[in-house]
């Protein structure tokens, strides 16, 4: 298991992986469907911040697997599962921000 600077490492590294592997996406927030939300903002916005808190440890949680692995197919696979919780993230992230900002909701 890495050590709390491999981890921070790792994270900061996951981050800009993120960052890259979203450059040009869609915008899932136009998705949202219209109307009032059953919980306030404040509640919604503790929801998603754990929400994206869960998906950032599930990165990090592959990356380690990962790096633990020595069968290709394996890195292969989790490297793919990995990419999809980082996607996650970025939604999340872009999410919150909208409603921080009060565009969406
Ligand atoms: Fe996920």
């Amino acid at each position: 298991m890495a050590d709390k600077g491999g981890i921070d490492r790792g994270l900061r590294d996951m981050v800009a992986r993120m960052e890259a592997s979203m450059a040009g996406a869609g915008d899932p927030l136009s998705e949202l469907p219209p109307g009032a939300p059953s919980v306030g903002v404040p509640e919604m916005l503790r929801m998603l911040e754990a929400d994206l808190a869960d998906e950032i440890k599930a990165v990090a949680t592959y990356d380690a697997h990962i790096e633990s692995s020595p069968d290709p197919t394996v890195k292969s696979v989790l490297g793919h599962i990995r990419d999809e919780e980082m996607q996650h993230a970025e939604e999340l992230r872009r999410l919150i921000a909208s409603l921080q900002s009060g565009e969406a909701l």
